[in-house]
């Protein structure tokens, strides 16, 4: 008997869905999704006691905008919190795109932005990355169309490393039109130390007025699993976000945790250090084993592999360290103090050197 089935959207099936980093055995490092080794910032286990479990959450964050917009220096209605900077995202896409518009973004980038791309049906316009893994932001710019409604860009860019720096986006925001929106995805923000490097505050927001910054509490203050982040922009444009985005989703412990974790600023730059000085290390390490590891500012470093990407994945996994194969590269988050050592004594057995 031949069942009939349901008529889905023809183009949901060539959206990949999301591909989460691989688990790891309980003797082996988890370096596959860029989180945090440290356990939450001191105040959030407190925090997290008081909850009502039974009561639905403030669906506006009220709490956590008011924080942030005193940090930040900006109105509580120019802030958005979402769960996790994914959701904020797809939100943006939402509010800006119908089925014929584009969303430009760099690639190699973040796996998220082709799949909330093709979720929302509508196209995605990718530039090649530089040979060093940055973006190629002349290119970006001269793809804008008169269908560009969004550009994400990604600094530092996640998985390859690199940032942009502050003359590279002014040049591009130049360049283009003040109708596109921008979103500046600073995930890893906390862990750049270039000063060259752009960085979304209160001053940038008032010069562009159609840039959106979206940052997580996911990464440096290791609140992946309870799903937490925002967005900063103009206040018309956050009532957009608002008008789209899922009503209640943000849970009352993510709120909590997220306000203890900023009230404890001074530990989490002890971390954050913690985990810079084992990326530079790491990297070094790489570099002198003759690794072309492009500059790294996140919490991460990329290993252009090419063809030998599942080899050397699987070369690291029976060391005992899952990483991120994503095509052309391996992509290794910086973990716990004794996956580094591992992690340099593996990468120096299977060394795929500059070609
Ligand atoms: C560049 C970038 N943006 C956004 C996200 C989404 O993070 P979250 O939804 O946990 O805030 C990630 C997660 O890895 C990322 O790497």
């Amino acid at each position: 008997m031949s069942e009939a089935r349901v008529r889905l959207r023809p183009d949901v099936e060539s959206v990949v869905p999301y591909r989460q980093g691989r688990i790891a055995a309980a003797d082996a490092f988890k370096l596959s999704s860029n989180e945090n080794p440290f356990p939450p910032l001191p105040g959030v286990a407190e925090a997290l006691r008081e909850v009502q479990f039974n009561r639905y959450p403030e669906g506006s964050a009220r709490a956590v905008r008011e924080r942030l917009a005193t940090i930040w220096q900006v109105t509580p209605e120019q802030i958005v919190v979402t769960p996790g900077s994914a959701a904020l995202l797809t939100y943006l896409m939402q509010a800006t795109c119908t089925a014929e518009d584009e969303v430009l973004y760099a690639w190699r980038s973040f796996e998220g932005y082709p799949q909330f791309v093709g979720a929302l049906g509508v196209r995605s316009v990718q530039v090649p990355n530089r040979p060093d893994g940055g973006h190629d932001l002349p290119a970006m710019a001269a793809a804008v169309t008169d269908r560009t409604r969004l550009v994400l860009l990604c600094t530092p860019n996640n998985p390859t490393g690199p940032t942009i720096t502050r003359d590279e986006f002014e040049a591009f925001m130049a360049a283009i039109p003040r109708t596109v929106l921008v979103g500046l995805d600073e995930a890893y923000a906390e862990f750049v130390t270039d000063p060259e490097a752009i960085r979304g505050d209160a001053a940038l927001l008032e010069r562009h007025p159609n840039l959106v910054v979206l940052r997580t509490f996911s990464k440096a203050y290791g609140l992946a699993g309870l799903r937490i982040g925002y967005g900063v922009g103009q206040e018309y444009v956050m009532d957009a976000i608002r008008a789209v985005a899922q009503p209640l989703a943000v849970t009352e412990p993510a709120q909590l945790a997220a306000i203890a974790s900023l009230d404890h600023e001074p530990a989490l730059l002890e971390r954050v250090a913690v985990i810079v000085e084992r990326r530079e290390r790491i990297r070094a390490g790489l570099l002198e084993q003759g690794w072309a590891v492009p500059e790294a500012q996140g919490n991460f470093v990329w290993l252009p592999t090419g063809e030998r990407t599942a080899e050397v994945a699987a070369h690291f996994e029976a060391a005992g360290l899952v990483v991120r194969s994503l095509g052309e590269g391996v992509r290794v988050s910086i973990g716990e103090a004794d996956s580094v050592e591992k992690l340099l004594r593996s990468a120096r057995e299977v060394v795929v050197p500059l070609s």
